[in-house]
């Protein structure tokens, strides 16, 4: 595939598929921000470049979600699909198609390449240990295993590794192991599971991943050193039922494991794009014409790094060109945390932040290698107001009303060489964007910034615009300011794709080639200037942080073993899940006291005909203030033993807006859920309005 001149005739880009038991966070946006921002530079170069990606749908993790949400795992995964896309495409993600790996083609696909990894004899029949619950009628992958650590007897460790000592061993191994999903002690069972012998591709493995062409060399080397130099281990490709996927046609029973179907979703996603598009599959995943790349974290490196190359190969699919692998967000130089209100959902950032600032910000942040990135929320907010506000935008906003009249010179003035500098340029730009170094795209055009400002500073078109005599300078000094400003924004169009829009608009010609950051534009009307940027402020920095920091405690309260918060609404489900059951993390005393616990007496309690679960109390919290609450707790309580009690509500929680009323905190109270609730109750002598700390 290197034998392109120049570059091949098709480009197809994937990012990794992201799992559909939780919302998008800032850290997931690295990834899908980056990819986009490649994929726009491939378009706007005059590529031929199709983006796809889809949820990641399958697994044991979103059967118990879809669980405990009370619905199926379709409407389950539908629903997530549903926020993910919006989340996408308020960070301006453009894919060409979204789809799911619980889809027909995916199914199709699957069964095609399990038939060539049978035919190639790669696959074999073991039968393994597992932990099994009982009450949850499921084996446990690892992670919902803890227990006691077998090398260093450390309580409290998952089923894989030791966050203690490190060691690593199975969910067998553990002392006392307890299942995470009913806190029950799960039992070994065996089970007879599918693998594909990996080693039978060694050789092919070893020569792909060493070649140089197609991974990082850290990558490369870290395969080497940890993988290639023994004998490679089976792959464990199968399930047995329960499990939510496709099962295998050939072993009733048993079912592909998520991690088997998840990148045949990259070709299903391809597919549904062809069918909608009038292409063949096959120019896109069997050509020597088609180039795929992937991006990935380095999270998942192991999987599209040997078994998926392996899968390709023997299925006769086309080889990934380039796996394009990142490093992880921390933020403020710690890793994420839900407590800390640092784990920011996508949708918290959109109603707080403007998403160019983070494309801009991720953008200057991204080399070509796989070392983390920091979310340093002073430097965020500096350099995008220094460089997009004070170097980009003010180049247009300092200029443009004066040529509002006239439109530009019709000739192009001579401005010292700056534009034709700026030409020059493009094309160290354009290959630091071809080679994922986004840092190095972006100093660039802010070094082309840092040239085009003096000359506005020293022209001063505002004091010019006072001598009438002076009219013409003032038309060819702003013409110039304009087309820096111009030659920025092409440059910048993959990075700030709505910036590029508006500025299209401002100038009467739209942005849609890189070519065009060569040739100044002369003689057209311009629009009337509109606000093009809004400087990031601290204080919505803040906020946004804030408002994690409150929704991650009630979750915490919510998850608490059946909560009676009113069943969550659609956009906190996801959220909500993701915390482990009985696993949470640590807190500090201010972290707990900002959860405003109290006693309250119930005044009233009605049955809401319209909601299967809820029931409708009125509080009184003592002083005369009084708060309506909707409590899931229909199915262990009638109303009427409720009147008079008391209860202990959370009485800070956010007021939210219900189909049939305001709920205004929630009521505490522990146990599986349905029939079996249990409200906290009280002893003599408490009353309303207190405390409890
Ligand atoms: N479902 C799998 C991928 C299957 S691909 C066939 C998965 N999903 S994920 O939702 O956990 O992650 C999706 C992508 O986001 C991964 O590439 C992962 O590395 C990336 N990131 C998730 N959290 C991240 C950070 N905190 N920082 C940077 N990237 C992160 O893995
Ligand atoms: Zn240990």
């Amino acid at each position: 595939m290197k034998s392109f001149v120049n570059h091949p005739a098709r480009i197809l880009v994937t990012s990794a598929l992201p799992y559909a038991n939780g919302p998008i966070h800032i850290g997931h946006l690295v990834e899908y921000i980056q990819t986009d921002i490649w994929v726009r530079f491939q378009k706007l170069s005059g590529r031929r470049c199709v983006y796809v990606c889809a949820d990641d749908t399958h697994g044991t993790a979103i059967m118990i979600s879809a669980r405990k949400a009370g619905i199926s795992e379709e409407a389950f995964i539908a629903r997530v699909n549903e926020e993910h896309q919006r989340d996408f495409a308020g960070f301006q993600i453009q894919f060409d198609n979204y789809g799911s790996t619980n889809c027909p083609e995916n199914r199709e696909l699957c069964g095609i390449f399990w038939k060539k990894l049978r035919d190639a004899g790669l696959i074999k029949e073991k039968s393994i240990n597992q932990l099994y619950d009982v009450t949850a009628g499921t084996f446990l992958a690892d992670r919902f295993v803890k227990g006691t650590c077998p090398v260093c007897k450390s309580p409290n460790q998952y089923g894989d590794n030791c966050d203690k000592c490190t060691a690593t061993y199975t969910p067998a191994d553990l002392i006392d192991p307890v299942s995470t999903l009913s806190g029950t002690k799960p039992e070994i069972r065996s089970a007879t599971h599918l693998f594909v012998e990996l080693e039978k591709l060694h050789g092919f493995l070893h020569d792909w991943t060493q070649s140089g062409e197609h991974l990082q060399s850290e990558v490369a080397n870290y395969l080497k050193g940890h993988f290639l130099g023994d004998e490679l281990r089976d792959w464990d490709v199968s399930r047995p039922a329960p499990y939510f996927g496709f099962e295998i046609p050939d072993s009733p029973g048993n079912y592909w494991y998520v991690w088997f179907d998840a990148p045949i979703g990259y070709i299903a996603s391809t597919w549904q794009w062809c069918k909608t598009h009038g292409e063949q599959l096959a120019d896109w995943w069997q050509s020597a014409d088609c180039e795929v790349h992937h991006f990935i974290g380095k999270d998942i490196q192991y999987f599209h790094t040997l078994f998926w190359p392996g899968m390709l190969k023997t299925a006769g699919y086309n080889l990934p060109e380039q796996v394009h692998i990142h490093g992880f967000l921390t933020v403020g130089g710690e890793k994420m945390s839900k407590s800390k209100g640092t784990f920011v959902r996508a949708a918290t950032f959109l109603k707080h932040l403007d998403p160019a600032a983070l494309r801009y910000y991720y953008a200057s942040k991204l080399g070509p290698r796989l070392d983390d990135l920091d979310l340093n929320p002073d430097e965020f907010i500096d350099k995008v107001n220094s460089d997009l506000v004070g170097k980009v935008v003010n180049l247009a906003s300092r200029t443009a009303k004066f040529v509002l009249e006239k439109g530009l010179s019709e000739k192009y003035p001579d401005d010292g060489g700056l534009f034709a500098q700026g030409a020059a340029a493009g094309a160290a730009i354009a290959e630091a964007y071809q080679n994922c170094d986004f840092a190095r795209a972006t100093r660039l055009i802010m070094e082309l910034a840092d040239r085009a400002n003096p000359y506005i500073d020293t022209q001063a078109p505002w004091k010019l615009a006072k001598d009438p005599a002076k009219a013409s300078d003032v038309r060819d000094v702003c013409t110039v300011g304009l087309n820096l400003f111009r030659q920025l924004v092409v440059y910048l169009t993959p990075i700030l794709p709505k910036l590029a829009e508006e500025v299209g608009q401002l100038l009467n010609e739209p942005i849609t080639g890189w070519e065009q950051s060569q040739q100044p534009l002369i003689g057209s009307k311009i629009q009337p200037y509109a606000h093009l940027f809004k400087r990031v402020e601290k204080k919505d920095f803040e906020a946004m942080i804030e408002e994690e920091k409150v929704a991650a405690a009630a979750i915490e309260a919510a998850n608490a073993p059946a909560s009676t918060a009113p069943a969550a609404a659609p956009q906190d489900t996801a959220a909500a899940l993701e915390a482990e059951p009985l696993l949470t993390e640590q807190i500090s005393i201010d972290d707990f006291t900002k959860v405003d616990l109290r006693v309250a007496r119930v005044l009233e309690a009605s049955e809401v005909p319209e909601a299967k679960k809820l029931l409708k109390l009125k509080l009184s919290m003592g002083g005369g203030v009084e708060r309506q609450v909707f409590a899931g707790i229909k199915a262990a309580y009638k109303p009427e033993q409720l009147v008079g009690r008391l209860v202990i509500m959370v009485a800070n929680l956010a007021p939210r807006q219900m189909k049939f009323g305001l709920s205004e905190g929630m009521v505490t109270a522990c146990g599986p859920g349905g029939a079996e609730v249990f409200l906290l109750a009280l002893d003599e002598g408490a009353t309303p309005g207190m405390r409890v700390h």
